[in-house]
């Protein structure tokens, strides 16, 4: 920073240079002077009505609310003194004047902010002796549970709401004594994300899910990553024995790129981790056509062992594919690649992932942009996508680099996306034609063609890059599942084309998950599609699925393509591929296993066990190398995935040097480094993509409707339909018959929606 930018502040007599524009409360926390608060929260809009963060200033008359002061060259600060003191605790006798003190029975209790503040100071006098207002606990939504009575408006939920989500889902109403935090109708359909839980520094509202289960100190904490999206959010995972009790991005446990931000699925999604329906042994069918039996792992091993060697020997090594699916750690997907080059040696091996980052990253002309970089961009270009359901955080970073940052965002969709609210520029075109968006901005002579497929003018198209022209800071192109592999080489490319003085060129894929950027880093450039594979027919004769890649023909719907004759399959449950395995190893979860997964800012992030594996699991590159081991190649790695991760450092380029230790502070992630290409001709993939834009139609019809919240977010998928709360959800989150007892208990949910009498 320069000298410049700095200005003097004195605080209880220390003097201290910080940057201009600073805000007191900051600078006195970042100093190590505890302000105590309850409103304030950073990067959220001010609040200033708890008064809890009381300073003197001199020269100013009475105390001063530390978190709405920008500091002054020379400005004298004291924070600690008997007369504030005195005034914090009249405010936080004033907060309890209506609180119910019931610590023992409140989930919050052990990681109150108003407990602790209490406990703090001790001693506090309580002299209001009315009667306080009570309100009965109730269900906001089958997550968020409701103590109002404990309620001190912070109004931090609300902000969250508002800011965070763009739902204002949560709002204060009545007035006075009687104001109380709720929702319209008493019942909360939002996208249930919970943030409103995680930053209420009460037990005002709570996890519906893990209600009255644990105390949070019998917790023990383990900082993992999510295993839903790409976006990869730090969280604690709470876990007492063997079970994952809850999950939580506090950062009192974490302090990762989310901050306290999680979303419903990485939030609520995890009860699929100690469900009963995991498999528990190893099951092998003897037979085609037979049942699947438990049986010993040395006999599952052994049984595959010898089919696979039967097969290349029949029918040579090609006759073996591998595939991975994109939710594995780096480690596993890095021992399936390794078994099929070094230990069957077939060129048949890939990831189950439909949307394959494999041109991006081969034409990859310019940095990854890191979430923090979304958060102050100047200007964003989004692409196709729908990140506020499939990426949640960059939806959230999104939105608050317009609304609290002053970005610009350009969108071009084919569907009325809710972040459009927020946009500078909201292109509306017609759905299929996203390559014509990215033909249109990299091809001057190509407006006129693709803003006819598209259905829109072609100033639309020229007043997007007259924004871009001008943009100055960072400009960030976004893009989603919708473009081909010849627009994904394009945008890659962009760079380079639209390098410009004053602004930083950077890039962010929206791939569908957790994994899928270091899937694409492990597999390497020769990595097929799954889907080629299972097309084989006849020369793929036996496959190791790791993951169920949840083909859409492969469930028995449509028609069964030619699946290889020995299929293994390694699984958390028996799944619609299962039926059509031989052998089914149990999978351990992500909670289970120790491990990296690679998100879409080029984070590699450290996954940490938190629980034994469940029944026999064990961690896929586990079974992997003992299957090697059992056809004569010892992996050398025992049971280490630290092992596995430090031969990746060795062996994967953009990994290199890259060891465990090295991950260890998640607040401050390692960018692995991606190779960058130079700038090339694009004549041939704008070429091709200029054919397939032509062969669209020129006219059809705009999709009109703004898709609602969640119908993406609360799709089930193979992990999510194992928890009941999410097919409440999918069921479209009906209203129960009372809000004061769990949804639960008063709608069936194994068979569709069928109510069932509430209890009392
Ligand atoms: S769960 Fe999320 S979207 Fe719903 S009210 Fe709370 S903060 Fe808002
Ligand atoms: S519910 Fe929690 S976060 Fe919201 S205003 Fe009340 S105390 Fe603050
Ligand atoms: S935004 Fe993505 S990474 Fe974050 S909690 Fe949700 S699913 Fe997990
Ligand atoms: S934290 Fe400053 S008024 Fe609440």
């Amino acid at each position: 920073m320069d000298q410049s930018d700095l200005i003097k502040v004195t605080i209880n007599g220390k003097d201290f240079q910080v940057a201009k524009g600073a805000r007191l409360i900051d600078v006195c926390r970042d100093n190590s002077f505890n302000i105590p608060s309850f409103c304030y929260y950073a990067d959220l809009a001010l609040q200033a009505s708890c008064r809890m963060c009381l300073v003197r200033i001199e020269k100013m008359p009475k105390l001063q609310t530390s978190c709405t002061i920008t500091c002054t060259d020379g400005m004298l600060v004291t924070t600690q003194s008997e007369e504030i003191e005195k005034a914090q605790r009249s405010m936080l006798e004033f907060l309890l004047a209506n609180h119910p003190l019931d610590c023992p029975v409140c989930d919050r209790g052990g990681e109150c902010e108003l407990q602790e503040l209490t406990f703090d100071w001790g001693n506090l006098e309580e002299r209001f002796i009315e009667r306080k207002n009570a309100r009965p606990e109730k269900y906001l939504s089958p997550m968020v549970a409701n103590d109002p009575q404990r309620c001190i408006l912070c109004k931090r939920c609300t902000r969250v709401c508002d800011e965070w989500m763009g739902e204002e889902a949560i709002e204060a109403g009545n007035r006075g004594a009687n104001t109380v935090i709720g929702t319209f109708g008493g019942w909360l359909n939002c996208s249930q994300c919970g943030n409103c839980i995680e930053v209420c520094p009460t037990g005002t509202l709570l996890d519906g899910t893990y209600r009255h289960q644990h105390r949070p100190w019998e917790l023990t904490q383990t900082v993992s990553t999510c295993n839903f999206c790409s976006d990869g959010c730090q969280m604690s995972l709470g876990s007492r024995g063997d079970e994952l009790a809850r999950i939580v991005a506090r950062d009192r446990y974490v302090n990762g790129h989310n901050g306290e931000f999680l979303c419903v699925k990485g939030r609520f999604g995890h009860p699929f981790v100690n469900h009963e329906a995991r498999i528990r042994t190893p099951l092998i069918r003897y037979k085609t056509g037979g049942r699947l039996v438990p049986a010993t792992w040395d006999e599952a091993i052994r049984f595959t062992a010898e089919n696979l060697d039967r097969v290349v020997s029949e029918h040579g090594n090609s006759a073996l594919a591998v595939v991975g699916s994109p939710r594995l750690t780096n480690e596993s997907l890095y021992c399936l690649r390794k078994f099929a080059t070094e230990v069957v040696e077939t060129e048949n091996y890939g990831v189950s992932d439909t949307f394959s980052l494999k041109p991006f990253f081969e034409n990859l002309g310019g940095q990854l942009a890191t979430h923090r970089d979304i958060r102050f961009a100047a200007t964003i270009v989004l692409i196709g996508g729908e990140p506020e359901e499939l990426q949640p955080l960059t939806g959230k970073q999104i939105r608050q680099a317009v609304r609290n940052g002053g970005a610009k965002l350009i969108i071009i969709n084919s569907r009325p996306v809710r972040l459009r609210e927020q946009a500078a520029k909201f292109v509306h075109i017609r759905p299929g034609t996203e390559d014509a968006a990215v033909l249109a901005l990299a091809d001057d002579s190509s407006t006129s063609l693709a803003s006819t497929k598209m259905g829109i003018a072609t100033g639309d198209i020229e007043a997007v890059r007259k924004l871009i022209s001008e943009a100055q800071g960072d400009l960030i192109f976004m893009f989603g599942s919708e473009l081909s592999a010849e627009a994904q080489s394009i945008v890659a490319q962009f760079p380079h084309l639209f390098a410009g003085e004053g602004r930083r060129v950077l890039l962010h894929p929206l791939p569908l998950f957790n994994n899928s950027v270091g899937a694409n880093d492990m597999m390497g450039v020769s990595a097929k599609q799954a889907t080629d594979l299972f097309a084989g027919g006849k020369s793929i004769r036996a496959m190791i699925v790791a993951g169920d890649p949840r083909l859409p023909n492969v469930a028995g719907e449509d028609e069964t393509p030619q699946l290889p004759e020995f299929i293994v399959l390694f699984e958390h449950f028996l799944s619609p591929i299962s039926q059509h395995a031989r052998v089914v190893f149990p999978a351990a979860s992500y909670a289970e296993v120790d491990g990296t997964f690679t998100n879409n800012d080029g984070f590699v992030q450290r996954v940490r066990k938190a629980i034994e594996p469940v029944h026999q699991s064990m961690p896929d590159w586990m079974i992997v190398a003992r299957l090697a081991k059992e056809l004569g190649v010892d992996f050398g790695f025992e049971r280490s995935a630290s092992a596995v991760f430090r031969e990746i450092g060795e062996r994967v380029p953009a990994y290199a040097g890259l060891r465990y230790p090295l991950l260890k502070d998640e607040s401050n992630p390692v960018q692995v480094k991606h190779a960058i290409a130079a700038r090339r001709d694009l004549a041939g993939e704008l070429e091709t993509v200029r054919r397939s834009v032509e062969a669209l139609s020129d006219d059809g019809e705009k999709i009109l409707l703004t898709p609602p919240v969640g119908h993406e977010l609360f799709k089930l998928g193979t992990l999510t339909e194992k928890v009941p709360q999410f097919r409440l959800l999918a069921a479209g989150n009906p209203t129960p018959e009372t809000f004061a007892i769990s949804p639960l208990y008063q709608i069936s949910v194994d068979e569709g929606l069928k109510r069932v009498p509430a209890v009392a």
